[in-house]
């Protein structure tokens, strides 16, 4: 049966066993994995020329007492947070005249991402690693620093990645800029309203450029000394940056990488016009390093060349079809269309290279048609072939009719390509972005393409929208991308979600061995060598020009997302650092006390607000304060755990205040604050009743977060507000078409509203269903993983996915159009289409007894809650 639709895997690589979010469960997953290392050591200075080389010094640059040589990097564990496959969410939008529960059911998740084993083998968390899966494509939110240790250490990923492409915040505006929702790109630098509210980012930007540009150099240099190590001997590391910092950045690559592993400075052209009282500023660079240059992986690249454009100057000769030879004018070269037919356009090349030849065949005579022609290339040169080849030259009429040495004539078509330069003038940013500051497609891929096979790995730790993973699945390469920022992983989920790309033809004719690359379309380059020698021309392999069949599209592979737990990015060795961040703690926990008291608790859901007669901060470690409010029954105890500043609430932290709690047997109501909370499966309603009490969680107001960054201080309308769960429903299926009304049971899923809350603002926004970025099912929740089986984009924009829609209606024309499939007819489902921007999911078929239905809602500010439901 000829596929329609398929994606490209990695069927003979290997990834690490890692657990998932709900198998890690509550305990502290990391202390049970780390039974080996806990801290990467690496020498800030590798390479340590100190007194041959000249050195860059910034503050801090060796710690604060400028001795200590060693870069600390703690090590994390990474967890499985979903699984996502375009393939298998694809199928929801064909009508088939199979039924669809025989196509879903053709993904289990073992099936789609190769799991080696059930997670019923596995008891004990610390084993997890030391299983393999089948290869998956990773998205993971965290610090890159702490991620990338994560994948050298924990994972044994050392020498596994070709390419490193990085892309990180160019170092100039301190103001930050953040984009703050997914579906708004209007982000103006150093406006409080442009201010993130996700705390890692906050960290990781209050760390980055504490010192200024000092600050951000090693923050730099630290990220790339870890990146180093995972490169295999034969990567390349290419890092954008603009022409502020250039420099700086350059002299940091060279003390981690090497200066003699520098690659090249390559300037690419950003925008087409830029005002300047001096020059305007139209580029970028992008600096490029080789982790050992004399190993490099090289694919050499070609730009098709045109008679008059970039590159042909000095083609300016012109032989008739009478062998006549003169000059091309002007309007010749500008248009090749009017030449006279038979023409070639040719330059004249030196037939002579330096360095003493043979003094015997100094002097070459020609003799034709009675006249002899004698050219002497005179001492300290040789002729670029033998005598015998010059004859041969000569005789195919490739040297001109005169005495001299620039004779050669290369014709045009001899090779109309030239390879790519250092200068790449034909690149502009995006022109249609989905984030702020989105790389153009074009530079990634060019880097890409250079340096790597099909099926390479390549890593890139400032994701943003994920240029490098589309690109990089667009061409068949393994990838993984990283960022701290939800907005910017959300984005670039949704983008390789719902990314088409045309199908390139495998060289493997069984089509599973990606390893073998692609059909690429080659050229004959014929050179002076070829023809002096009487040999065929040498063939050019054009790596950007893969052969397409049109008969198949293809979508994403599938992937993985994945979060670092426990977000937390303190050096080891920064003590210091510890100490301040007591103390800012205890600072904290002193102005959230004075917030409960002023403005007390406000119930989203029923607009309710609680206001508290005291509070006291208490010295535990899992309850921090406890408050006295009146109810209709009279007084009640709550306590209150307050999550970290900087961090995520998680799970563990959630269930050590509940049981202290239970513990201490005296209060009705456990209150968790937090700027943001893991994601929590397993408990996921945001009150819950633990019997003698409830437990709520409650979203403390960015502003007690961006304490300082803000130029107008705090409003602290409402400083605590808890978010309802998403109010969801299970609709019974009307039968409508064939498949659906046979004897089995369908539901749908209805969204009807998720209680929001806008930072902007500062208002739970009830029930609206227009703040859901996006939402996702997966119909047949194991438990353990999430499984992504429809996605709804409703708050997106309509046209940005017609395309999709576009591209799966083409090829179910040309299917029509060539008859290929009978038994499989594909045809758009309008409706189910219609389906994708609404709040009500494609039917799911209940096929057992305890089926679970876990729904996941996204909102525009990346915040996540999810809901499990038996049927
Ligand atoms: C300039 S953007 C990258 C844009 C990307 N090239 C694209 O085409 O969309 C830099 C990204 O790095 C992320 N970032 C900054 N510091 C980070 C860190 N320490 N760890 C992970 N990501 C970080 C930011 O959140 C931001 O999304």
């Amino acid at each position: 049966m000829p596929k329609k639709i398929t994606s490209l895997k990695h069927t003979t690589d290997k990834r690490a066993h890692i657990p998932s979010i709900e198998e890690a469960g509550y305990e502290d997953a990391n202390e049970k994995v780390a039974e080996g290392k806990k801290v990467l050591e690496l020498p800030k200075n590798p390479v340590v020329h100190r007194g041959q080389d000249p050195e860059l010094f910034w503050l801090n640059k060796y710690g604060n007492d400028d001795r200590d040589d060693l870069l600390k990097v703690d090590i994390r564990s990474l967890y499985r947070h979903e699984h996502i496959a375009p393939e298998a969410l694809i199928k929801n939008l064909y009508k088939l005249t199979e039924t669809k529960s025989d196509q879903i059911s053709l993904f289990t998740v073992n099936e789609m991402f190769g799991n080696a084993l059930d997670k019923d083998e596995i008891d004990k968390v610390s084993e997890y690693y030391q299983h393999q899966d089948g290869w998956t494509n990773r998205l993971i939110q965290g610090d890159s620093h702490l991620v990338m240790a994560s994948l050298l250490e924990r994972e044994g990923m050392a020498g596994q990645v070709q390419t490193i492409f990085m892309d990180p915040p160019y170092g100039i505006k301190y103001g930050g800029n953040w984009q703050i929702k997914l579906n708004n790109r209007d982000v103006k630098d150093g406006s409080d309203e442009a201010l993130t509210g996700e705390p890692e980012q906050i960290k990781a930007f209050r760390y980055t450029w504490e010192l200024g540009i000092h600050s951000y150099l090693s923050y730099l240099r630290d990220r790339l000394l870890v990146a180093k190590e995972l490169l295999t001997e034969s990567g390349s590391c290419f890092v954008q940056i603009s022409d502020e910092n250039v420099h700086l950045v350059r002299s940091v690559m060279d003390e981690v990488f090497g200066s003699e592993n520098f690659c090249s400075q390559i300037i690419y052209k950003k925008t087409s016009g830029s005002s300047s009282t001096l020059l305007g500023v139209i580029s970028d660079f992008i600096l490029w390093y080789a982790k050992d240059k004399t190993k490099i992986k090289f694919r050499q690249l070609y730009i098709p060349k045109e008679i008059g454009g970039e590159g042909t100057l000095e083609y300016n000769n012109v032989e008739l079809s009478d062998r006549t030879i003169r000059k091309a004018t002007l309007e010749e070269l500008s248009d090749t269309s009017i030449l006279p037919e038979g023409s070639r356009i040719f330059v004249a090349d030196p037939i002579v290279s330096d360095g003493q030849g043979k003094l015997s065949e100094q002097v070459i005579t020609f003799i034709e048609e009675g006249k002899s022609y004698t050219i002497d290339c005179g001492p300290k040169r040789h002729w670029k072939t033998t005598p015998l080849g010059m004859q041969k030259l000569w005789d195919i009429n490739r040297l001109l009719r005169k005495e001299g040495l620039r004779i050669y004539k290369r014709y045009f078509e001899d090779f109309p390509y030239m390879p790519y330069n250092s200068m790449w003038t034909d690149t502009r940013g995006e022109t249609k972005m989905a984030y702020v500051v989105q790389t153009a497609n074009k530079v990634i891929e060019r880097c890409i393409l250079m340096t790597t096979d099909p099926g390479d790995l390549v890593l890139d730790p400032t994701c943003g929208s994920g240029t490098t993973a589309f690109v990089a699945e667009q061409w068949g390469r393994r990838w993984i991308t990283i960022d701290t920022s939800r907005i910017a992983l959300n984005i670039a989920k949704q983008r390789i979600m719902t990314a088409v790309f045309p199908y390139y033809k495998l060289y493997d004719e069984n089509q599973s061995d990606i390893r073998q690359g692609f059909i690429y379309k080659t050229v004959p380059h014929i050179t002076l060598k070829s023809l002096a020698n009487d040999e065929p021309p040498a063939t050019e392999t054009l790596y950007d020009q893969p052969e397409v069949d049109k008969k198949l599209l293809r979508v994403s592979g599938p992937f993985t997302v994945e979060t670092l737990q426990n977000y937390e990015p303190i050096n080891p060795e920064d003590l210091d650092n510890e100490i301040r961040e007591a103390e800012e703690e205890g600072a904290f926990e002193e102005v959230i006390k004075q917030h409960l008291i002023s403005a007390g608790i406000k119930n989203g859901r029923k607009n309710e607000m609680v206001v508290f007669r005291s509070v006291e901060l208490l010295a535990g470690e899992a309850l921090h304060a406890e408050g006295f409010y009146q109810t209709a029954k009279g007084e009640e105890k709550a306590y209150f755990h307050i999550g970290p500043k900087f961090g995520t609430v998680s799970k563990k932290l959630v269930s050590d205040a509940i049981k202290e709690c239970r513990h201490r047997g005296d209060a009705n109501w456990l209150v968790i604050l937090g700027f943001s909370f893991e994601s929590d499966i397993s408990g996921s309603t945001q009150t819950t009743s633990m019997g003698n009490f409830e437990v709520t969680k409650c979203r403390i107001h960015d502003d007690l977060l961006q304490e300082g960054l803000k130029k107008k201080p705090a409003k602290s309308a409402a400083s605590f507000v808890t978010i309802g769960e998403p109010d969801i429903e299970l609709l019974p299926v009307i039968a409508r078409n064939e498949a659906i009304s046979s004897k089995n049971h369908f539901v749908q899923v209805e969204i009807k509203g998720l209680d929001i809350y806008d930072p902007i603002k500062d208002i739970v926004k009830p029930r609206d269903v227009h703040d859901i970025a996006y939402w996702m099912v997966d119909d047949d929740y194991d438990g353990s993983n999430f499984v992504v089986k429809q996605v709804f984009f409703c708050g997106g924009d309509k046209s940005e996915f017609d395309k999709w829609k576009k591209g799966l209606d083409n090829l179910a024309k040309e299917n029509t159009k060539k008859k290929v499939e009978k038994t499989l007819k594909i045809e758009i489902d309008d409706e189910a289409f219609d389906r994708l921007y609404g709040h009500i999911s494609h039917p799911i078929e209940i096929k057992k007894k305890g089926q679970k239905i876990a729904v996941r809602i996204i909102s525009q500010f990346g915040e996540e809650s999810t809901k499990v439901m038996g049927v």
